[in-house]
């Protein structure tokens, strides 16, 4: 890009957007990049076109009028090479989730601007971030786990089993808990009294604390029984706070489905006690020590474009379909292992799944190269989780 443009994509304020042209644009194809163009304000977007280089001026633009306009002049006669052109305009624009809004504008450019807070790292520190867990004092050694337990699927009670592994030796737990919504199960049950509930569920939050390595993470996916107003994703949350470890956040996860009936509790149509409705489920996010956690860069296994869609904690992934298969009440789908694991952990880390059910996060594990432990208390579940494991080809 020549000077001149550069200085004034600075003057005015441009997002510049490099785009390569595979092949040669002819006359008309030119003609109808300025008539597409000419649709919108030149102080929102415009572009500059060399022989091989398209540079796209971005300031603002109203991006479903663009993609409207540019559809619009795909149907008249082209070049496959205008065609590509305008493709990959539409595919940049639409990979950048960064933006601010106005009206129906997409906003490129100085959109953060007014977010910006001066000398926030002093206020940060007044503000003692994370304060119920800066004090805390878990080792920083960290430990090997012994071999015998490694890509292993073991039979029994968490709480007892969880007790013969070392300190610090796991990178990363992921668990979908039993909820105690009275699910039918094959080896115990799911209804308990809340408070004997939470009190076994807290012993073995115990033991995971204790084996997660410093710099690890626990990540715990739970939908609320809400029908018994017990806010478990709030409690359980407040226990790891009270353990110290550091709240890293929360993911929504979208199921898009539809819990009960209108009329199933509550009141129908009346303020009296309307019942709420729910089609999603949390996953609640833990570290041990530190945010940070560290990793060869060689065993990072998510891409840019994964990366830039699963930050944005709001996952939409449907339910798992395949329960009758497995005969389990609940188990949660690959996909949102496989978003877990990429997003969280490095390949060859240790992943442990204290209640594995038929193994979606050891299968997950073990097709994205981690290590991995899963146990479960039925032998009828664990022995599907084997048979998963087994249909992988290595
Ligand atoms: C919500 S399910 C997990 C399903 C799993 N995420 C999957 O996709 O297959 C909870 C599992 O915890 C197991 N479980 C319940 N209490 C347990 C305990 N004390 N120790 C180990 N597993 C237990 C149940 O058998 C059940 O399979």
């Amino acid at each position: 890009m020549n000077e001149f443009l550069m200085n004034e994509a600075r003057n005015i304020n441009y997002k510049v957007i490099p785009i390569s042209i595979e092949g040669k644009l002819t006359m008309h194809d030119k003609s109808i990049l300025k008539n597409i163009f000419n649709k919108f304000k030149v102080t929102d977007i415009k572009y500059d076109i060399s022989e091989s280089e398209f540079n796209l001026f971005l300031n603002c633009v109203d991006f479903e009028k663009l993609k409207e306009t540019i559809l619009n002049y795909k149907s008249e006669k082209i070049s496959e090479t205008l065609l590509l052109l305008l493709d990959k305009i539409i595919s940049e624009l639409d990979s950048i989730k960064s933006y601010g809004l106005k009206g129906k504008k997409r906003l490129y450019v100085g959109y953060d601007k007014e977010r910006k807070v001066r000398g926030r790292k002093e206020k940060e520190n007044n503000r003692n971030r994370y304060y119920y867990a800066n004090k805390s004092d878990f080792s920083t050694i960290n430990n090997e786990i012994p071999q015998v337990y490694i890509n292993k699927i073991l039979c029994g009670d968490s709480l007892d089993i969880l007790k013969k592994l070392p300190d610090n030796s796991i990178d990363l737990i992921f668990t979908s808990p039993p909820y105690n919504f009275g699910l039918d199960y094959e080896s115990n049950e799911d209804a308990h009294d809340w408070e004997k509930y939470f009190n076994k569920l807290f012993s073995i939050f115990d033991e995971c604390i204790r084996i997660l390595k410093y710099g690890g993470r626990i990540i715990v996916n739970i939908q609320p029984l809400f029908s018994d107003y017990i806010p478990s994703h709030h409690i359980i949350s407040n226990y790891f706070m009270k353990k110290q470890l550091i709240w890293k956040g929360e993911i929504l996860w979208e199921k898009n489905n539809y819990n009960c009936k209108y009329t199933a509790w509550g009141s129908w149509k009346s303020p009296s006690n309307p019942y709420l409705k729910y089609t999603w489920e949390f996953l609640e996010i833990f570290c041990k020590g530190t945010l940070k956690k560290t990793g060869k860069k060689e065993n990072i296994d998510i891409t840019v474009d994964e990366f830039k869609k699963w930050v944005i904690s709001r996952w939409s992934i449907a339910p798992e379909r395949n329960m009758k298969e497995y005969n389990h009440p609940a188990m949660f789908p690959e996909e949102l292992a496989m978003r877990v694991l990429k997003l969280f952990s490095f390949q060859s880390d240790i992943v442990l799944d204290p209640f594995n059910g038929v193994g979606t996060t050891t299968f997950v594990a073990k097709i994205t190269n981690r290590r991995f432990i899963g146990i479960d208390i039925s032998p009828e579940y664990c022995e599907k989780a084997i048979a998963r494991l087994n249909t992988t080809l290595f």
